[in-house]
């Protein structure tokens, strides 16, 4: 597992340059505006909860790696809700004709965002639980980048307005400690699986999609972040 582990964090690497996080980290620019594309986020946020639910988390099991898994999986399935918390805080939770809201959800705008969870689950579907747990470790490398830049904004926001902002925030960065479990110990444990050819093969392919299917997301929000101004209504075609 140990060669699976580099690539996530080579990926790691790349995927923190990405323009949204620089974007984020732009210190010129309002904190709000900032933080305007984030009702995009909203079909992973939301869809998140439900691939750990139905997808991720498979019980009873007696593999002690599926058990990890559903673990994890708990920790997890319930960060949707400060994600809404966080748009109300935000003033981003428009009143809007319900057909307008469901256009905007399953428009162009959020395409990419809505193929995370999708394609994961597909790459997951009937995986061993070692090559899940493959795409946890990118899973959890992705939410380490990009809530380690949010929490940065939500720390400015958070100075003018006195809001603490649950998932954009701290709050939710220290209850993701990057990896899958928390500890270091369990880190090494991972990292010694020893792992067949075809196991490596497929872990390799599940971590390079986790970081595709991501990295695509994250361009999109970017292209709305470049278009979307605060207090205008969500730009839906
Ligand atoms: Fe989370």
């Amino acid at each position: 597992m140990k060669e699976v582990l580099e690539l996530v964090e080579k990926r790691k690497q790349e995927f923190a340059q990405l323009p949204l996080f620089d974007f984020l980290q732009d210190s010129s620019i309002d904190p709000m505006q900032r933080l305007a594309w984030s009702p995009c986020l909203a079909p992973f946020a939301m869809g998140f909860g439900e691939l750990n639910k139905y997808d991720l988390r498979k019980e009873p099991t007696n593999d002690p790696i599926q058990e990890l898994i559903n673990k994890h999986t708990y920790e997890d399935d319930h960060h949707w809700a400060w994600f809404l918390e966080d748009l109300e805080k935000l003033g981003l939770n428009y009143s809007m004709k319900f057909s307008d809201a469901m256009r905007f959800f399953w428009g162009e705008e959020t395409k990419k965002t809505r193929q995370i969870c999708h394609q994961i689950a597909l790459y997951a579907f009937q995986a061993e639980p070692v090559v899940v747990l493959a795409a946890l470790e990118a899973i959890e490398a992705t939410g380490n980048v990009a809530l380690s830049c949010t929490a940065k904004v939500s720390k400015e926001l958070q100075q003018i307005t006195h809001k603490n902002y649950r998932y954009f925030g701290a709050y939710h960065l220290y209850v993701e400690t990057g990896h899958t479990t928390g500890t270091d110990n369990i880190e090494q444990l991972i990292a010694s699986i020893q792992l067949t050819e075809e196991q490596k093969a497929k872990s390799l392919e599940i971590v390079e999609k986790v970081f595709e299917v991501f990295t695509e997301a994250v361009h999109e929000m970017m292209n709305y972040a470049e278009k979307q101004r605060k207090n205008q209504p969500l730009i839906a075609k």
